[in-house]
């Protein structure tokens, strides 16, 4: 599904350049349930971004579905974020001012839909989620992991190709932090989403199916 090629990437500072992606190649198939994990800086969210066509700074070819992104223009690529990507943060990154029925729908209006046709599927997936009451909320009156729930929610409800996951675990305490991995775990296996999760905690590892390693730019995969 994703194809990426000798990808490198660096920074300007002082002067300087400064490599942070070093000849990356990488796979991703439809299904996978890809963990990357690696030290702070090592380049992870770089390359989270650039998978998820926020960033098209970078050399190398990047295929997805055998198509070639790395020349596409501005207009191009967010149309590919809008309707191929899922991404969920750490903090979250719910609007604090929209309800969670309103968080979640945006993708939807963003998409072209009418405010009509969005309700009846927002809430069939917060029910699904497990936060079917809370639609009328305001995030800050929702625990950390019912705000990751509904995050989730945003993320799939254009039905994307794949989840792109910033440490989603990152804030919340170990429990909460299973039922989250138990969330991504069922989207994957039930309906064959792919997923791939940046993250520091070993405990998370033992959901994926794969895992690779980030050092210094340098990305290797775990044999297992
Ligand atoms: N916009 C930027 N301008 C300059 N340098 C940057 C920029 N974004 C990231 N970097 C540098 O690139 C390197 C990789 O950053 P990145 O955010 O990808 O690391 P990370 O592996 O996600 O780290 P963490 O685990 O702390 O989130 C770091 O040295 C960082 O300082
Ligand atoms: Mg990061």
């Amino acid at each position: 599904m994703i194809k990426l090629e000798k990808i490198g990437k660096s920074y300007k500072a002082d002067n300087e350049w400064i490599p942070v992606l070093k000849n990356v190649e990488m796979e991703v198939n439809q299904g996978d349930f890809l963990a990357i994990m690696g030290p702070s800086g090592s380049g992870k969210s770089t390359l989270l971004n650039l998978i998820g066509f926020v960033d098209r700074n970078y050399e190398g070819n990047y295929f997805l579905e055998g198509n070639i992104v790395t020349s596409k223009n501005d207009a191009d690529l967010s149309k590919l974020r809008n309707q191929r990507v899922g991404f969920v943060f750490q903090q979250f990154n719910l609007i604090e001012t929209l309800t969670i029925e309103e968080n979640v729908e945006l993708p939807l209006l963003y998409d072209g839909w009418s405010y009509r046709e969005t309700k009846s599927k927002v809430l069939e997936l917060l029910e699904k989620l497990g936060i079917g009451d809370k639609g009328k909320k305001m995030p800050k009156q929702l625990s950390g992991g019912q705000q990751q729930r509904a995050a989730i929610a945003r993320a799939i409800i254009n039905n994307p190709d794949f989840i792109l996951a910033d440490e989603p675990t990152g804030a919340l305490d170990t429990q909460t932090s299973n039922d989250i991995m138990n969330v991504f775990k069922q989207l994957n296996e039930e309906e064959g989403v792919t997923i791939i999760l940046v993250t520091h905690d070993p405990t998370t590892v033992k959901y994926c199916n794969r895992v690779v390693h980030m050092q210094d730019g340098i990305l290797t995969e775990e044999v297992r």
